[in-house]
């Protein structure tokens, strides 16, 4: 590190304004109408980065393919003609897959399984890189409760755990052991902070956020992710209650490197900068460069603003010019870290697409929530008749999700393939819909089963893809109806991206199975839940909500005086006098094909000092857990904590920990957990980590309504 810092400073000598400006400036791939324009800027110094793609929704529109000729000539251009040689660093949306989809994000934490999902981050760096992107806008971490924005779908949902766990595996799966080696990228923790809360859930939208929610709900997954050692975060568009983070100091220098102690650079959202104008901050965009740069935010995507307006700021003293050395530190930082200065160029890369398409197989597999299952209609048997109805049957696209920009549906099964190929009694299909329905009917009445195969188009989710109403389609809830009338037991397979609505629905299904958008390999991992090769073991990562009129719906909710919210049933009349908004399925819920029995909570020491947790002590709470099902199986054991009274309100539940333990039936282990001072405190409105005397109840089971309370207490 010692030896980087001298380089940088060496380096940083020898640069003019101009060029410490171009390290700053991220413009998007040249198209051939500007290729010789853009060369022309690579050549005086003034590109820093390029943001490898076409447009400000990159998720949502096609891109095109990644020619490691054309960066490699961009970059030599770089390297050899510009006046100090400094090395461009090309970043990309490789946010659940690169050529392998994964599934997405919010499906990839309803595994609950860390190291899956770091291995698969791997296997994406592996394939990015191999394809000159040397960093990727991911992990998501924005915390959210409001499944009406399209973007619930790139995080992972309404809980600060989970986002802390998954945030440590992206960023250690990406950028690996040793940054510089061949095969890792530089990863980016985004949004930050708050956009998750954008009002009503329409994209782009403001947010209130108290500085106590924020330190408690939005920031430690951004927390985890700096821990982890992310090298980049990326400032979200919003405003938190009128001060847009891309001009707030407060939030990316007092909060984000004072609090969280961040020290790699922050890049700006598409066109952020400028666009602090049409949030009524910046009079112009000299107005608005300035206020970026002197906030903390060091590198400007797409808008040249700060090419545009900082010499001439810097020139007048509005902006010194030790605040623009510091952003250019930060970047030629992470440049040398990322080795880019002794291995400029790209020249492909070995993976092995094999074990990748497994691994996306698996965690696809995991992600999948059994939400139902009456009578055990599931798994299905192999050599059972079975008719399989509906639109996602033959869907590709819409199982790759949003946001993959390189995953294509070329050579993919969907969910017709796979059962043709895994079935061997009658396999009848028809989509259900219009003249399909006579066959439907009939292939209906002539099997034992009936599979349907529903779901959300991708193109509703992801980016600028926000809905008023999240239940299905009203053509597959028409048609869950008629295929009702058959008399016939029903699976439905939802593969949907975000949260749906699903009280229209769950009383007419017998089994249900939440796929999320799974990915290349999702119709494969549907069929191995669907007959059992595999039982299920994904959690919810977030509220599924009987009507779209209770949302926000989420478990870490705090009481009131007059308990009104009803998610843990309390009260129910006080909410709403026309219905009863308790979750249809909650946090942490998913069932298995076996039985997994707890024992009773065990905690070694109810009673503990004060001091002693501060100086580190630890209680053991543990749980004996026994298959005595006919699968072998995962279970996910979690637990949480309830602080009864405390000075701020605390959530009536807080997901403290979990565990994924693999047992085969009849086999039997204990769960330990141990809980101190991080597990007991939380952060005042200032910021300050607390831990308080007083009670705390302790939850240790399968989902967040689990009842078996026990109670320790700091004297
Ligand atoms: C988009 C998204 C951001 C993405 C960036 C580059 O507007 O908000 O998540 O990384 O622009 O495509």
């Amino acid at each position: 590190m010692e030896n980087i810092a001298l380089r940088v400073e060496e380096l940083l000598s020898k640069m003019t304004v101009r060029e410490k400006i171009g390290q700053l400036n991220q413009p998007e791939t040249p198209t051939e109408k500007t290729i010789e324009e853009f060369k022309a800027l690579v050549r005086k110094g003034e590109v820093g980065s390029i943001l490898m793609s076409v447009g400000a929704t990159a998720g949502n529109d096609a891109q095109g393919a990644i020619s490691n000729e054309f960066y490699n000539e961009i970059q030599r251009i770089a390297v050899e003609e510009s006046p100090n040689g400094i090395p461009i660093l090309f970043g990309r949306d490789v946010i659940h897959g690169h050529h392998t989809v994964f599934p997405i994000p919010l499906g990839m934490a309803a595994s609950f399984n860390d190291e899956l999902v770091k291995k698969s981050y791997s296997d994406i760096a592996s394939e990015a890189s191999a394809e000159s992107v040397h960093w990727t806008f991911t992990p998501m971490l924005d915390l959210a409760r409001d499944p009406r924005w399209g973007r619930i779908i790139e995080g992972t949902g309404e809980d600060p755990y989970v986002g802390a766990r998954v945030a440590e595996s992206v960023v250690k799966g990406l950028q690996g052991e040793n940054l510089s080696d061949k095969g890792n990228m530089i990863a980016c923790a985004k949004h930050y902070i708050g956009y998750g809360a954008s009002e009503g859930g329409r994209d782009y939208h403001r947010t209130e956020i108290t500085d106590y929610s924020l330190f408690n709900y939005y920031l430690p997954a951004f927390r985890s992710a700096v821990k982890a050692g992310v090298k980049t975060v990326m400032s979200s568009f919003n405003d938190i209650s009128g001060q847009p983070i891309t001009s707030s100091s407060y939030y990316l220098t007092d909060i984000l490197r004072g609090k969280l102690g961040f020290d790699g650079f922050v890049v700006s959202d598409y066109d952020a900068v400028i666009q602090l104008k049409k949030q009524g901050v910046a009079r112009d965009n000299a107005d608005c460069a300035k206020m970026a740069l002197n906030a903390g935010l060091d590198m400007d995507m797409h808008d040249f603003c700060y090419l545009d307006n900082l010499e001439k700021l810097i020139e007048s003293g509005e902006v010194s010019e030790e605040t623009l050395n510091e952003s250019v530190r930060r970047i030629l930082t992470v440049k040398m870290e990322k080795g880019l200065f002794e291995n400029p160029y790209c020249y492909g890369g070995e993976y092995d697409k094999i074990v990748h398409l497994k691994d996306a197989e698996d965690l696809a597999t995991e992600s999948i929530v059994l939400l139902k299952n009456e009578n055990n209609l599931l798994p299905l048997s192999k050599s059972a008749n079975i008719s399989l109805v509906g639109p996602y049957a033959t869907e590709k696209r819409s199982l790759l999700g949003s946001w993959c920009i390189d995953g294509k549906t070329d050579g993919m099964d969907n969910l017709l393939d796979i059962m043709r190929k895994t079935c061997e009694g009658k396999l009848y299909y028809s989509c259900g819909y219009g003249l399909g329905w006579d066959s439907s009917a009939k292939n209906s009445y002539l099997s034992d089963v009936v599979v349907m195969a529903l779901g959300e188009s991708w193109s509703c989710t992801g980016e600028a893809r926000a809905v008023s109403d999240i239940s299905l389609p009203p053509e597959q809830i028409a048609l869950i109806k008629k295929i009702k009338s058959t008399g016939k037991k029903i699976v439905g397979i939802l593969f949907c991206g975000r949260p749906i609505a699903m009280q229209e629905i769950s009383d007419d299904l017998d089994a249900i199975i939440y796929a999320w958008h799974p990915g290349s390999c999702g119709a494969q991992a549907v069929c191995n839940v669907l007959f059992g090769d595999v039982s299920p073991s994904g959690k919810l990562p977030v509220t599924l909500p009987k009507l779209a009129t209770h949302i926000p719906l989420y478990y870490n909710v705090t009481s009131s005086g007059r308990p009104v919210n009803c998610y843990y049933n309390e009260n129910p009349a006080n909410c709403y006098v026309d219905s009863v908004p308790t979750p249809c399925y909650p946090f942490g819920f998913g069932l298995s094909y076996t039985e997994f029995k707890y024992g009773e909570t065990k905690i070694d020491n109810d009673k503990i000092s004060l001091d002693e947790v501060l100086n580190g002590k630890k209680i053991k709470v543990s749980v004996s857990l026994e298959n005595i099902g006919d699968f072998d199986a995962k279970e996910t054991v979690q637990i949480y904590l309830r602080t009864p009274v405390a000075k701020w309100m605390r959530p009536l539940r807080e997901l403290k920990g979990y565990q994924k333990v693999s047992l085969n039936k009849g086999e039997k282990t204990e769960i330990i957990f141990e809980i101190g001072a991080e597990e007991l405190g939380y952060y005042s409105p200032q910021g300050e980590f607390i831990v308080e005397k007083g009670i705390r109840e302790i939850y240790v089971g399968e989902n967040c309504l689990i009842e078996n309370k026990k109670e320790i207490t700091i004297c």
